[in-house]
């Protein structure tokens, strides 16, 4: 993020759909919004889902009565009637065996009654019952995951009156299958039950949105665990709104939600950050209230209710804040304006105003000013601020929130009803996957997803010319260490051809390997390998058949040649990566 003010730039441009094509082999494609064949789980979550989830507060203690108190709790403080709707009890609920039929059954100690009692009761509240599972052998907590057990999870999972499944990911690379066969499975044994129910994609945000998430799934995650923590906070905010997790030409998913299929950074810790000022902590709990709720991420609590205070009960409960996470129109809020720690956020709303976050999420004090130009409107504005539920009067132009401490922050609505603002341009197909007959250099388009360190485009990772064998490349990728990043899916492409080696100017011993798969890294689906190089390798060309692939998703791991652990110092380049399309 530039140190210096930096806008980004608003282009008043129409609202224009944006359709990823999703090309994984087992799954309906074609589906988008609007379209007339689009099946009726993609209707279960029009608006962000709302809930509580158990991890946050409980971790693997959760048991029949601090549920059932939670549910109890929804409803007394008015958690349910503000729109939480959903009570999804984590992991550790079940047994460490399945029962003589493969079926999975509940902890006797923890939950004696069973999950079908646990249920009915969420149910007699008024409540939706949420579940977790993995789709591997174990979960996260090494107890009984579902693979190889999904059409009789599903089917235990109705008869139980299951309304959502959290799908966590833990060791889910061992099942040989890519992300979007897995929950594609999921979701054709959970239509086999008759019962809608949402599938929450749980796989520490690995790039659902590009894979096609939505095609199966109401909500990913996109990226790592929250913790109790604000730099926790905002990490998990960046994945969704920033360029944590995708290049940075997005300025964040925004482009890849919308009503029906949400970016989920995490279940909130509102009420569980641990802040010894209390000005501050209120602040804080409303900066990630907001940040949240401006992303139009999935809103699960994830504090203790029968014992929340007042003031973390009126922050998770503001109506017009909660308003705007659940606009029909659906459009995740981005970024308009940052300068350091200074953000601005824009949410164009389905009536005609507009919805702003200004956050200050530095230690010094700040005034923080949104134009009308940030946000697509001119001349003079009503302003009201979203928490104190207040007309602030008509501006001219500007406003600006005077002296915004440590996570200061206002939500304001902004300008009058009537036809919905355009929102900004969303990046073109052409820019991140391949569209077009004939040649194209992959360092020509955006990736969509990253992990660890971010490839440097045409240039070594220090930033000099890619020259391999005495040969310069003007495209190509520069890694250091490790780094993975996919390119969003197509069906278009025969085939994949590009050199590599490790980077001329490294002169350490330890060593780089190359390696290109099919989608992500989970079904160990590895396309090309170019096994361990060191600086004396000579480089290695690939030239791959492309035949029903779908995302690919290049890696370099640097590897300490003593103890094979990662390597920060090694240096790789990718050369003139390009797929060919013949027809
Ligand atoms: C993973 C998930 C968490 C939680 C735990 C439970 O870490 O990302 O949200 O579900 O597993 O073990």
């Amino acid at each position: 993020m530039s140190k210096g003010i930096s806008q980004i730039i608003f282009l008043a441009l129409p609202v224009t759909l944006c359709i990823v094509s999703s090309g994984c082999g087992l799954i309906q494609r074609n589906h988008s919004i609007g379209a007339v064949d689009r099946p009726e789980y993609a209707y279960l979550a029009l608006t962000p889902p709302m809930g509580w989830n158990s991890w946050n507060i409980f971790a693997k203690d959760i048991n029949e009565v601090n549920i059932k108190a939670a549910a109890d709790a929804m409803v007394a403080s008015g958690m349910r009637d503000a729109g939480y709707q959903y009570l999804v009890l984590d992991d550790a609920w079940m047994a460490a065996e399945r029962d003589e039929n493969g079926a999975l059954q509940a902890d006797p100690n923890k939950f004696p009654r069973g999950m079908k009692d646990i249920g009915d009761y969420i149910h007699s509240k008024g409540l939706k019952f949420g579940i977790y599972e993995d789709r591997a052998y174990r979960t996260c907590q090494s107890l009984p995951g579902s693979f190889e057990h999904e059409q009789i999870d599903m089917a235990t999972f109705a008869s139980w009156g299951v309304d959502y499944i959290k799908m966590d990911s833990c060791s889910a690379e061992h099942n040989g299958r890519l992300s979007s066969e897995d929950y594609a499975i999921y979701r054709h044994y959970i239509e086999e039950t008759g019962r809608p129910m949402v599938l929450s994609i749980s796989d520490f945000g690995n790039a659902a949105w590009v894979w096609g998430g939505k095609e199966t799934s109401q909500l990913w995650r996109t990226g790592w665990d929250i913790r109790s923590w604000m730099d926790s906070v905002y990490n998990c905010a960046d994945c969704s709104g920033g360029s944590h997790r995708s290049h940075p030409a997005f300025n964040g998913l925004w482009q890849f939600a919308g009503p029906g299929y949400w970016n989920d950074p995490d279940m909130l810790q509102v009420g569980n950050i641990k802040i010894e000022d209390d000005a501050v902590r209120v602040s804080a709990n409303k900066a990630h209230f907001g940040l949240w709720c401006i992303l139009a991420a999935p809103l699960m609590a994830g504090n203790d209710l029968p014992h929340m205070t007042d003031t973390v009960r009126d922050i998770l409960t503001a109506p017009e804040v909660i308003a705007v996470n659940q606009d029909p129109r659906g459009v995740q809020g981005y970024k308009v304006f940052v300068d350091d720690k200074l953000e601005v956020y824009n949410k164009p709303l389905a009536d005609g105003t507009t919805a702003i976050l200004l956050l200050n999420k530095g230690r010094e004090q700040a005034d923080i000013t949104v134009t009308w130009e940030m946000i697509g409107l001119s001349g003079k504005q009503a302003v009201r601020d979203l928490w104190e539920r207040k007309n602030l009067g008509i501006f001219e132009g500007s406003f600006t929130a005077k002296a915004l401490g440590e996570h200061g922050n206002m939500m304001l609505r902004i300008g009058k009803k009537g036809k919905p603002l355009p929102t900004a341009a969303p990046v073109p197909l052409e820019k991140y996957t391949i569209t077009r007959q004939g040649v194209t250099s992959l360092s020509d388009l955006y990736y969509a997803w990253k992990n660890y360190n971010a490839p440097v485009y045409n240039r070594t990772f220090e930033g000099t010319p890619i020259i391999i064998d005495g040969k310069t490349f003007e495209k190509g990728f520069g890694c250091k260490s490790k780094a993975a990043f996919m390119f969003a899916g197509t069906e278009r492409g025969d085939r994949l051809m590009g050199t590599v080696a490790l980077d001329e100017s490294y002169q350490g011993d330890n060593e780089g390997r190359f390696r290109i798969f099919h989608e992500d890294y989970f079904a160990n689906r590895v396309l090309w390998d170019s096994g361990q190089m060191t600086k004396d390798s000579p480089a290695k060309a690939f030239d791959i058949e492309l035949a029903d692939y779908n995302c690919l998703m290049l890696t370099f791991d640097g590897r300490n040649i003593k103890d094979g652990k990662r390597a920060n110092d090694v240096l790789g380049v990718f050369g003139d990566v390009r797929v060919i399309a013949t027809d």
